[in-house]
């Protein structure tokens, strides 16, 4: 039995793979807020695991990796699903698409067998989109969605097949067509600030 680790699983596009992943007989450990969001999500399931945590919180982000590191001898997929959307700008200490990527970088030069894969669907999807959201992304999500919108589960449909034999190294999709690497003149020092600015919080 694998151990699928899914940020952000109680809702949206994380839920997805966490059913997913029940249903294949995996062990599927949950991170999120809401609890009531787990359960009814995963009725039971002896496999699955709610680690209950606020990731825009460094402490609570070094908890959960304490916690799985102390208890999973080996993740076999990591799913970063977790999301906030803010369209006004915020200071924080992340910019997680652009953490991400950089994350990549990072991950895949550390451990090089790593498959690391950014993806997104390849339309628009049917989720909670949780954050500040303005009256455009309301509107979408209350109206669009609904009519326009691809089901979560249709939607990572691709992505669940990619995890399951994942190529070593970086990659990137969009549903199901693989989308090739832009790489940026200040990404590798971007990457060395993140890892360093990382060290420094943990
Ligand atoms: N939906 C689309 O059409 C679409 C299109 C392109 C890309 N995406 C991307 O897909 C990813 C997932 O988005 P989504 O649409 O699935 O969003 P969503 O339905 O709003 O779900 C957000 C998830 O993140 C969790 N979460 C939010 N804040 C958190 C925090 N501070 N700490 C821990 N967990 C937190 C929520 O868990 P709780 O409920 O427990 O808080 C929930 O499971 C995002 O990166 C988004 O940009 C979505």
């Amino acid at each position: 039995m694998r151990t699928i680790v899914v940020t952000g699983g109680p809702d949206g596009m994380g839920a997805a793979p966490v059913r997913h992943y029940l249903a294949a007989g995996e062990r599927v450990v949950v991170i999120g807020r809401s609890r009531a969001k787990f359960d009814a999500l995963t009725a039971n399931s002896t496999r699955a695991e709610f680690i209950a945590a606020d990731l825009s919180l460094v402490e609570d982000s070094r908890r959960v990796t304490e916690q799985i590191t102390s208890k999973y001898e080996r993740v076999d997929a990591l799913v970063l699903a977790a999301s906030f959307i803010r369209q006004r700008r915020h200071v924080t200490n992340a910019q997680q698409r652009r953490a991400n990527e950089l994350l990549g970088i990072l991950a895949t030069e550390q451990v090089p067998g790593l498959g690391y894969v950014t993806w997104g669907p390849a339309r628009l999807v049917r989720s909670s989109f949780a954050g500040e959201v303005g009256t455009g992304m309301r509107v979408a999500a209350a109206v669009l969605a609904p009519v326009l919108g691809q089901r979560p589960e249709d939607a990572i449909r691709p992505v669940a097949g990619i995890i399951d034999s994942p190529a070593p190294g970086r990659s990137a999709y969009r549903g199901a067509r693989k989308r090739p690497l832009t790489t940026g003149a200040h990404d590798e020092v971007d990457a060395a600030r993140l890892a360093a600015a990382v060290e420094k919080v943990l």
